[in-house]
């Protein structure tokens, strides 16, 4: 089993970005808790990272036919972006969408996400752990697929 990780823009940042709201942890650190996560799940992980929409458009297509799901911290683009929806819905690959912040209680323009209503679930508030939520998460539901 293969599970696709997603960063959406300005993640690469993370650790010196708004270490208030994001925390303190790399992109690294991330994608390295969650290979932990997923040595010990016995699954196997990809990353990507891109501050371009297009760029995260063509993983999520290329994931069609090679990965059973998907980790996507779509980021900005969570509030924005049809496009990133739009191929979320054509590879029909089960997702699940994370925030290291808690999107609700923060802006209203946060508030709202395109993407949010087609995955499995959102898991968004608790940093690292949304994340290796999200993993946990998604691998069940690709292993019963
Ligand atoms: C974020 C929340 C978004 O609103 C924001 O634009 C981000 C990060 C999060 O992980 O909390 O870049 O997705």
């Amino acid at each position: 089993m293969r599970i696709l990780i997603l960063h959406g823009p300005n993640l690469n940042l993370l650790g010196k970005r708004e270490p208030d709201v994001y925390g303190t942890l790399t992109l690294e650190e991330i994608n390295a808790a969650l290979r932990t996560l997923a040595d010990e799940l016995g699954c196997e992980v990809s990353f990507f990272q891109s501050n371009a929409e297009g760029a995260l458009i063509d993983a999520i297509q290329a994931a069609s036919g090679c990965c059973d799901g998907i980790v996507i911290n779509p980021a900005a683009y969570t509030h924005t972006s049809i496009a990133i929806r739009d191929a979320l819905a054509a590879v029909a690959i089960p997702f699940v969408e994370v925030h290291l912040s808690n999107i609700h209680r923060r802006e209203d323009f946060r508030h709202k996400s395109l993407t949010a209503a087609l995955a499995v679930g959102q898991i968004c508030g608790f940093g690292l752990n949304s994340y290796l939520l999200g993993l946990r998460s998604i691998f069940t539901i690709a292993k019963k697929q």
